[in-house]
């Protein structure tokens, strides 16, 4: 197959970051994507409804002309946010869900939260109202292993938590390893997750063999093949309960490329096109449309896009490099082929 035709995608994680890096961040996304969940984690972080309302405002102003492109906005978990704001958050056409970052784990998540009983009336009033909690699945304990805090998560804090709130609204975004796919298989249809584009054609090989890459390094860290292997059986089966998440986390170059590196990729220039390639190599293309832009959608009850996307299996090359306000950011396949293009996106 080398014409495709699926229904416009969405992508149901999403870094945007702000000020002049929206030009360079928005129209990435909004050439290709119909909606993006966009996370919440500035500084200071979108941590109240007025807050997220005016970023909405922000990245609106610089969509490009003929991209009907609808930011979904999140807000920040911290220990303080109250039951009330949950109510109102709720009641907000344009907020989606809440954002959980344990304190420590991962960019800008210094205002998370210490301690998830301190946070537990919240939890249950948005199981209360159905507001889905996203949730970066890693412990941050400095004697666990950096490769085994997702599956410490799911064991110590995941786990309690369905069982105390089985109603709540989960995404585990951007999952990394086996335990984290069967896990979500076992349990009801109230819990998902979201795969990226890096955790499904790399793996920590990609990172540290033969020479440390910093712009392969994001968290949750690149896992074994046998976890890569894992994550894509999942993407292809056709379970609902797996979708697109690209995670693109944009940082300018000279904050990866230095001697305590930030953490995050950025897919966003290429996105839709390096999950077909991935679908492709599978020999799963017809489970694409399923994963990209169905799943997401019915997980967050919402209607599915009416558009649609074609994309032909012609290869491009990826900037070296893009302007990132006064910086650069260094995309994922950086001077390199990208096997599939976006060609017409029909409304
Ligand atoms: C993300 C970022 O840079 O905001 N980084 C990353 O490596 N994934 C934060 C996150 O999603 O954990
Ligand atoms: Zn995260
Ligand atoms: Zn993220």
């Amino acid at each position: 197959m080398h014409t495709l035709r699926i229904t416009q995608p969405d992508d149901w994680h999403l870094h945007l970051r702000d000020g002049d890096a929206l030009d360079t961040t928005v129209p990435h996304t909004a050439r290709h994507f119909g909606r993006a969940i966009v996370m919440p984690n500035l500084k200071p972080p979108i941590a109240n409804v007025e807050m997220a309302l005016d970023y909405r405002q922000r990245i609106l102003e610089v969509v490009p002309e003929g991209m009907p492109f609808s930011p979904l906005m999140t807000l920040y978990l911290t220990d303080k946010l109250s039951v009330s704001e949950i109510a109102k958050a709720q009641e907000n056409e344009f907020i989606h869900a809440i954002k959980y970052y344990p304190a420590g784990a991962t960019t800008n998540s210094e205002n998370g939260v210490t301690d998830i009983n301190a946070v537990m009336p919240v939890l249950e009033e948005m199981a209360r109202l159905g507001l889905p909690l996203l949730i970066h699945g890693e412990v941050t304990d400095a004697d666990i292993d950096i490769f085994d805090r997702e599956e410490k998560f799911i064991d110590t804090i995941l786990s309690p938590l369905l069982d105390r709130i089985p109603e709540l609204k989960i995404v585990l975004e951007h999952i990394t390893t086996s335990q984290a796919v069967q896990f979500v298989s076992e349990q009801n249809t109230n819990i998902a997750a979201t795969i990226t584009p890096h955790h499904l054609l790399y793996n920590r090989n990609d990172l540290l063999a033969g020479g440390v890459r910093p712009h392969f390094y994001c968290l949750p860290i690149l896992k074994r093949d046998i976890h890569q292997k894992a994550l894509g059986d999942a993407a292809i089966s056709g379970n609902s309960r797996f979708f697109l998440g690209t995670d693109s986390a944009p940082h300018a170059r000279h904050t990866k490329e230095t001697d305590c590196g930030c953490a995050g990729i950025y897919s966003a220039a290429g996105a839709i096109e390096l999950y077909t390639e991935f679908f492709d190599q599978q020999n799963a293309l017809d489970k694409l449309e399923g994963f990209a832009s169905h799943f997401g959608a019915d997980f967050y009850g919402l209607p599915r896009n009416t558009a649609e996307l074609v994309l032909e299996k012609k290869a491009w090359s990826m900037p070296q490099e893009f302007r990132f306000g006064d910086y650069t950011v260094v995309p994922m396949r950086a001077g390199e082929e990208v096997e599939w293009s976006v060609t017409e996106v029909t409304p």
